[in-house]
């Protein structure tokens, strides 16, 4: 009973400087995620976003605090939590397909071979990038590239998903494609995921809580909020909810007015 409501993530009281001396980046960042929720985080440049999203991946080290998964610390990166970078962080040296099979077989080492190539084949379909399946990184634009590394995080069907700004370098259409699909995705595996992004109507759209940080140095969480809007949330309607621009407006004044004057956690 205890283990069904307990967080799938804990994140307690992280702070992070680099040097004893130099002011903290952001302190005392306490959270936690729910197993099939979809947590936003939002806030200005250099607060630092990715880097709390590294310590939550296992990639990087907090100062003082720490992040406990399934109740266990997370002290190095593990296979149950899938990140798609702020950059794409490819091998340059293996094709599209190969890149994204790497994963697959790291995270299921039994599989055949076909089942392998399926699983691929399947997620370069969703990120419409099965015809670039034989070409290299370098071979690739930007947005193609950010493409890949969706594909390869989804395919390797983690317990927790880490993106970091994964929709930025996408086109505003295979940009609304993906987001559908992820939704489809995380209404029908109750996916969990752990998203930064920039863009509020993404957040709306995505979200059962959002993250809203102050600005760094010495960045803060100013305020958690809960989505209001129904789960079954459709792209294309969404802004026809009630409730829809008071949480927006709400959104856009924090950062715009707000975020700058925030020190003190009020959640
Ligand atoms: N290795 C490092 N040494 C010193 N400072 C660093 C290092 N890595 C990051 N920082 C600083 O930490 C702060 C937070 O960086 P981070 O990349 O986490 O911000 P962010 O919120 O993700 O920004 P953005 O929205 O631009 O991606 C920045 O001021 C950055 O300069
Ligand atoms: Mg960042």
């Amino acid at each position: 009973m205890q283990n069904n409501i307990a967080p799938l993530m804990d994140v307690q009281h992280l702070e992070k400087r680099y040097g004893a001396s130099a002011p903290a980046i952001f302190s005392d960042i306490s959270f936690s995620i729910n197993r099939g929720e979809f947590v936003c985080m939002i806030g200005h440049s250099g607060c630092g976003k990715s880097t709390i999203l590294n310590i939550l991946a296992g990639l990087e080290r907090p100062t003082t605090g720490h992040v406990s998964m399934n109740g266990h610390h997370v002290t190095r990166p593990g296979l149950e939590r899938g990140v798609v970078f702020q950059g794409h962080a490819l091998m340059p040296w293996l094709t599209v397909a190969q890149n994204v099979a790497l994963a697959v077989r790291a995270r299921s080492p039994g599989m055949s071979k076909t089942d392998v190539h399926q699983q691929v084949l399947h997620y370069l379909n969703m990120v419409n990038l099965h015809d670039a399946q034989h070409k290299r990184p370098s071979e690739l634009s930007g947005g193609m590239r950010q493409r890949v590394g969706i594909a390869r995080a989804f395919s390797t069907t983690p317990d927790m998903l880490l993106m970091d700004e994964p929709f930025g370098a996408l086109d505003a259409l295979t940009r609304g494609v993906i987001q559908d699909e992820l939704l489809r995705i995380c209404a029908k595996t109750g996916q969990t995921v752990f998203m930064i992004t920039h863009d509020v109507d993404e957040a709306i759209l995505l979200a059962d809580r959002l993250i809203l940080m102050s600005n760094g140095p010495q960045a803060r969480i100013a305020e958690i909020v809960e989505n209001p809007l129904p789960r079954n949330r459709v792209r294309t309607s969404i802004h026809h909810l009630s409730g829809f621009y008071d949480l927006r407006n709400h959104l856009v004044d924090f950062l715009v007015h707000r975020s700058a004057g925030t020190r003190q956690a009020s959640h």
